[in-house]
C-alpha cells in the first residue's frame, strides 16, 4: 500500500515517474466505477478542483466532504471514519490541520492516502511545481530555486521534492520562520544542498525559479498583523527577480495578496509561470493517481 503523506513517501526515481506520468495524456480507466473520498477540513479551491478533475479523467466518481460534515475526530475517531470511507473509495486525500490526522489514516492502510495539504507539507503542490520547472528548463538537476518568506508547508515539501531532483535550494526567511527542521533533514538526507539565509538577495541570487507563498498559512488568521511585520522586506518585488539568473521564472502556489509577499508586477509580469503551475495541479494530481494506481509498473 504506497501513501503520499509527503514528498520523501516517493524515491527520486519514482518521483521522476510520477512527473513522466503527469504528462502522458493517453489516461486509462482504472477508476471506472470507484469512487475517490476528498476531505476538506480547510478551504480549497486548486486541490479540490484539480483532484476532482483528475479523478473524472481516470473515470473515477470523486466525493469531496467537508470536515465539518463528518465530524473527523469528534463525531468519529479519525481510524473508525478511515475504515468506513475505505469501504466505498479506492483512494482517499485529506486536507488537515494537523499532520498526524493523514498519518493516522495512512496507517490504518486500507487505501492509498493522499495528503492534500497539512500544516506539515504539501506535496501535491511540489509535484506541480516541479513539472513547471521542468517543462520550462527541460530537466530539473542542477537547477537552483530559492525561496523567499515563509518557510512554511509548500516550503517544506518543496525543499525536499528539490533536492530529491538534484536542484539547489536557496531559502531566505526572517529569523524564526525557517522551514522545519524535519523538511531540511530529509532535503539533505536526500543528497540536496540547502543554503539559509535571512537575506531575500541572497537568495535569489544564481536562482533559475523564485517561489513564495503566503505569509499567514489557513490557521494563522490572528497572526497575520505580526507576521505582516515580521516579514516586511520579503516581498517578492522587481529589484529582487532582477538579482537572480537571466530567464528565471516566478512561481506562487495561490492564492497570493499582492503586495504582501509578491508584488503585482512580479506576478502578473512576464516571468510568473502562476497559471501553467495552475494548471499543472490537475496534471501532477492526475500522475500521482495513476501511480498509486500501479500504472507505472
Ligand atoms: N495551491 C493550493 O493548494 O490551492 P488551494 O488551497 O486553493 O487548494
Ligand atoms: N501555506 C498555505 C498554502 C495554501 C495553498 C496554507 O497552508 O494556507
Amino acid at each position: 500500500m504506497r501513501h503520499l503523506l509527503d514528498m520523501d513517501d516517493l524515491t527520486s526515481q519514482e518521483l521522476a515517474t510520477v512527473l513522466d506520468l503527469a504528462e502522458h495524456r493517453e489516461v486509462p480507466a482504472l477508476l471506472a466505477g470507484q469512487g475517490v473520498g476528498l476531505l476538506f477540513e480547510k478551504p480549497s479551491a486548486r486541490t479540490r478542483n484539480s483532484m476532482e478533475i483528475a479523478v473524472v479523467q481516470l473515470g473515477g466518481h470523486p466525493v469531496s466532504i467537508r470536515g465539518e460534515e463528518v465530524g473527523l475526530g469528534v463525531r468519529e475517531s479519525v481510524d473508525d471514519l478511515t475504515r468506513t470511507l475505505a469501504a466505498y473509495h479506492r483512494v482517499l486525500g485529506a486536507r488537515v490541520f494537523d499532520h498526524a490526522t493523514v498519518e493516522a489514516m495512512a496507517a490504518v492502510d486500507a487505501v492509498p492516502v493522499i495528503n492534500l495539504l497539512s500544516d506539515r507539507a504539501h506535496p501535491l503542490q511540489t509535484l506541480a511545481d516541479l513539472l513547471t520547472m521542468r517543462q520550462r528548463f527541460k530537466q530539473l538537476a542542477g537547477l537552483t530555486v530559492a525561496w523567499v518568506g515563509d518557510g512554511n508547508n509548500v516550503c517544506n515539501s518543496l525543499i525536499i521534492g528539490a533536492a530529491m531532483s538534484r536542484m539547489h535550494v536557496r531559502v531566505a526567511t526572517p529569523p524564526g520562520f525557517e522551514p522545519s527542521s524535519l523538511a531540511i533533514e530529509k532535503a539533505r538526507d536526500a543528497g540536496g544542498r540547502v543554503f539559509l539565509t535571512n537575506d531575500p538577495a541572497e537568495a535569489t541570487g544564481v536562482a533559475d525559479a523564485v517561489c513564495t507563498d503566503v505569509w499567514s498559512s489557513m490557521g494563522q488568521e490572528s497572526e497575520a498583523e505580526a507576521r505582516r511585520s515580521a516579514f516586511d522586506g520579503y516581498t517578492v518585488d522587481e529589484t529582487l527577480m532582477d538579482k537572480a539568473n537571466p530567464g528565471a521564472i516566478f512561481l506562487h502556489c495561490l492564492p497570493a495578496h499582492r503586495g504582501e509577499e509578491v508584488a503585482a508586477e512580479v506576478i502578473d509580469g512576464p516571468s510568473s509561470l502562476v497559471w501553467q503551475q495552475a494548471a499543472n495541479r490537475l496534471h501532477a494530481a492526475r500522475g500521482l493517481l495513476l501511480f498509486l494506481l500501479g500504472a507505472h509498473s
